[in-house]
């Protein structure tokens, strides 16, 4: 049970709600809204709104093109995104950060350039079970254009990573291991540096999703010792339409384009093309310019709590969540249910209630969640359920979001007559 007697959060999520603009908008039940998706998608402090509006009104020209004063000054920014972005995940240089759309046009970027460039019939690459589909599908598609194999790390029951299985399949030689950070559809927070060391001496690559990290923990890439690592803006607070690969430098110098085009070249003539160098020579075309502003922006505004802030307040409230629905009957969870192990995510099922009604019954209290195979259809089968409902926590969320959470589970069971 949430009781009043329970120490707030870390943070104070409503001072947090001030910044986003969001929840000023009422709900249709005229009650303010519970936010409780930010796994999907995070909602947008007004300092990343007002940075972007900021770049078009006074700083917008197309970057690494002109010369004058006002394009100068938007490569200017928008270098200084990648210098920003750089030093928040750790990478050495920001000449290893290149800037995509998303994750997952970060992971076909790889799974195109290096792995068409380096696999051949025959090679092993893993995955694991838990994996988002962008985690999954381009190397799948990458198994089928060279005829590499693919082989997939099970997850135990209670949800993590099954460490045996892994050196087991690290033993059959891979070429690569593709593994998420934090598992998007379980909350699972994977022992990443256990997982590279025993890769890495198996001869492997690590390829690390930490879409679902990044956001809500510190991460430093050159600490996790991972040679590839992938993220999205709109997850942490940023805009859609800006994402982000990091590459150790010595891959990404040997790997060739992916999209070509304008800006990723030195030279062209009517035969052929010199590439550019790392990390322009993977950004074909002009870039999102004003959704990199807007990332610094949000990167500048996750520095300002500090992400250890930031993954305690979430820790929290996993904790009451979980706590508070356990008491509670009818309720099955998918994952660890050790915080340590856990990230702000809880994947659930109520007995009786397909997820989506349990979603939108949810809403109708005003209760933001996402319910369905949160893109990790594998993960649904591994667990022989259809979908899960999910709530996902950030900043501006507290214990009053948990209250309302289980208050509109109760509705739920009351509607269905399930408890
Ligand atoms: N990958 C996002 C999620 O987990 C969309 O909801």
């Amino acid at each position: 049970m949430v009781t009043a007697h329970v120490q707030p959060g870390v943070l104070d999520g409503a001072a947090f709600r001030a910044d986003f603009p969001v929840f000023d908008r009422p709900h249709r039940t005229g009650r303010p809204l519970s936010f409780l998706d930010s796994a999907a998608s995070s909602q947008k402090p007004r300092v990343v709104i007002d940075a972007v509006a900021d770049a078009y009104a006074h700083h917008y020209a197309n970057v690494h093109r002109g010369i004058y004063e006002l394009s100068e000054d938007a490569t200017h920014r928008f270098e200084a995104a990648r210098d920003a972005l750089a030093r928040f995940i750790g990478a050495p240089s920001a000449r290893e950060v290149v800037f995509v759309r998303n994750a997952t046009e970060a992971i076909n970027l790889v799974a195109y350039s290096w792995g068409r460039t380096n696999l051949h019939a025959g090679d092993l690459i893993l995955a694991t079970e838990m994996e988002h589909h962008a985690n999954l599908v381009p190397w799948q598609q990458l198994a089928a254009a060279t005829g590499a194999r693919i082989e997939y790390v099970a997850i135990t029951d209670d949800g993590h990573l099954d460490l045996d299985d892994l050196r087991a399949r690290l033993a059959r030689g891979p070429r690569l291991l593709a593994v998420t950070h934090v598992s998007n559809a379980l909350g699972t927070i994977n022992p990443i540096v256990e997982i590279t060391r025993m890769a890495h001496e198996a001869g492997a690559l690590v390829l690390l999703d930490a879409a679902q990290s990044v956001p809500h923990m510190p991460v430093d890439v050159a600490a996790l010792d991972v040679d590839f690592a992938v993220l999205s803006g709109h997850k942490m607070f940023g805009p859609s339409g800006i994402g982000a690969l990091w590459g150790r430098r010595d891959l990404l110098d040997a790997m060739p384009p992916f999209m070509t085009g304008g800006s990723m070249i030195t030279r062209v003539t009517l035969d052929g093309a010199d590439w550019n160098e790392v990390p322009w020579k993977f950004e074909a075309g002009t870039p999102a310019i004003a959704e990199a502003a807007g990332l610094a922006a949000a990167i500048d505004y996750l520095e300002g709590i500090g992400m250890a802030k930031v993954r305690a307040h979430e820790r929290f409230l996993f904790d009451q969540a979980w706590a508070a629905l356990s008491d509670m009957p009818g309720i099955r969870f998918l994952g660890p249910d050790d915080s340590d192990e856990h990230a702000g995510v809880i994947s659930f099922m109520v007995d009786g209630v397909h997820p989506h009604d349990v979603a939108t019954i949810l809403d109708g209290e005003g209760v933001a969640v996402r319910a369905g195979h949160h893109c990790a259809q594998p993960v649904m089968l591994r667990y022989d359920l259809p979908a899960t409902t999910r709530a996902s926590f950030s900043v501006y969320n507290d214990l009053d979001d948990i209250v309302r959470l289980t208050d509109a589970i109760r509705v739920t069971q009351r509607t269905f007559g399930t408890a």
